[in-house]
């Protein structure tokens, strides 16, 4: 058996259902294969629709262009982010003591080729770090000359352009690809091709257990490690297959931390909203506001927006003497009860 396949950044052979964005990417990358600036792109789309795995494979056939990669859950500001480009580019970490402006110009010193930054999961950074790095970088020819640098985004946020500068938004205006959800029978398809590469045996009904709750759940990532924790517990029990009762034990396990994981990506304000609607019994999106302090409606409105996104909650429309937006659960409230505060 191999349950590497399963884990996150394995990358695989064949990337199902992904041909509109991976042909748009190379397109966007062949300029700097051949020697000029790359188009700059930016990747949108709810979590695990493909964005890292579409992003690497692409770039990671590149020839005759340097790319780094940084994401941004690990580097959140400038300085990180500046670090990891020097590191990328010159193979070492920077000396101590160096100025960031210093560590920033040697970075592209040595550089013979065309450069892409890819800022991964870029809606991390904190505040204004990503434009300031993408000004930098972007504009790095006028500090070492003939620099020929580009840059892709990736993020879940699908308004993430709207908040940029005009300053920015005249060096960067990226072409934007979209990553649409799965559906259930590509999730089944993609997860039926990691079963083969895992040599693991699935029943049949345990598989499509999997898929089903996948699909619920809507997160491949969720599905993905259903499938490895399902593996090690039918080994453990010395079955030779895995069947239903070893999906139903690795469930009981992987959704808490699916939730967890889930929550680590939102701030305070974000996670005050969520607790308010699995607590409170209102329904209505005006009464859930009421509970909530220090913040403005827009405000609130944009953080149900994002919890919908990241598929927490639905917001429904209804008329109830006049319209009203509606706000539904779509878990369990002890689940996300438990995980908020396990997270504490
Ligand atoms: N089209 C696909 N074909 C095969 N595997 C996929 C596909 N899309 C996503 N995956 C797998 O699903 C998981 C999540 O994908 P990822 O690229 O990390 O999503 P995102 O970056 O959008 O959150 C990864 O383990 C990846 O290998
Ligand atoms: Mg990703």
């Amino acid at each position: 058996m191999r349950l590497e396949v399963f884990d996150e950044d394995f990358i695989p052979e064949r990337i199902l259902f992904r041909e509109q964005q991976m042909d748009r990417l190379a397109t966007n990358l062949a300029p700097a294969e051949f020697g000029s600036r790359a188009t700059n792109t930016i990747c949108l789309g709810s979590p695990a629709t493909g964005k890292t795995t579409v992003v690497k494979y692409v770039l990671n056939q590149l020839q005759n262009a340097k790319y780094v990669y940084v994401n941004c859950q690990a580097s959140r500001t400038k300085q990180q982010i500046f670090f990891k480009i020097f590191e990328g580019l010159r193979g070492f970490y920077p000396p101590r003591g160096v100025s960031l402006q210093k560590v920033f110009s040697e970075a592209f010193k040595k550089l013979d080729s065309p450069f892409v930054l890819v800022l991964d999961d870029a809606n991390f950074a904190e505040d204004g770090v990503i434009e300031e790095t993408l000004l930098a970088v972007l504009k790095a020819h006028e500090v070492v000359e003939g620099v020929k640098s580009s840059a892709i985004l990736i993020s879940t946020d699908l308004k993430y352009l709207a908040r940029f500068s005009s300053e920015l938004l005249s060096v960067f205006h990226p072409d934007e690809i979209y990553f649409p959800p799965y559906s259930e029978e590509e999730i089944r398809e993609i997860l039926l091709d990691r079963a083969k590469l895992s040599y693991v045996n699935f029943k049949e009904e345990a598989f499509e257990e999997i898929v089903e709750e996948t699909a619920n759940y809507a997160d491949l990532r969720y599905g993905l490690s259903l499938m490895k924790q399902a593996a090690i517990i039918s080994w453990k029990l010395g079955k030779e297959a895995v069947d239903e009762e070893c999906v139903e034990m690795a469930k009981e396990k992987g959704k808490i931390v699916f939730f967890k994981k889930m929550i680590l990506a939102l701030n305070e304000k974000e996670k005050e909203v969520l607790r308010a609607i699995y607590t409170s019994n209102y329904k209505r999106a005006a009464e859930i506001f009421s509970e909530v302090k220090g913040m403005s409606y827009s405000k609130f409105n944009e953080i149900l927006r994002k919890l919908e996104y990241l598929r927490l909650i639905d917001v429904v429309t209804k008329y109830e003497r006049g319209l009203s937006s509606v706000v539904v659960r779509r878990f369990k409230a002890e689940e996300i009860l438990k995980a908020i505060e396990e997270l504490k």
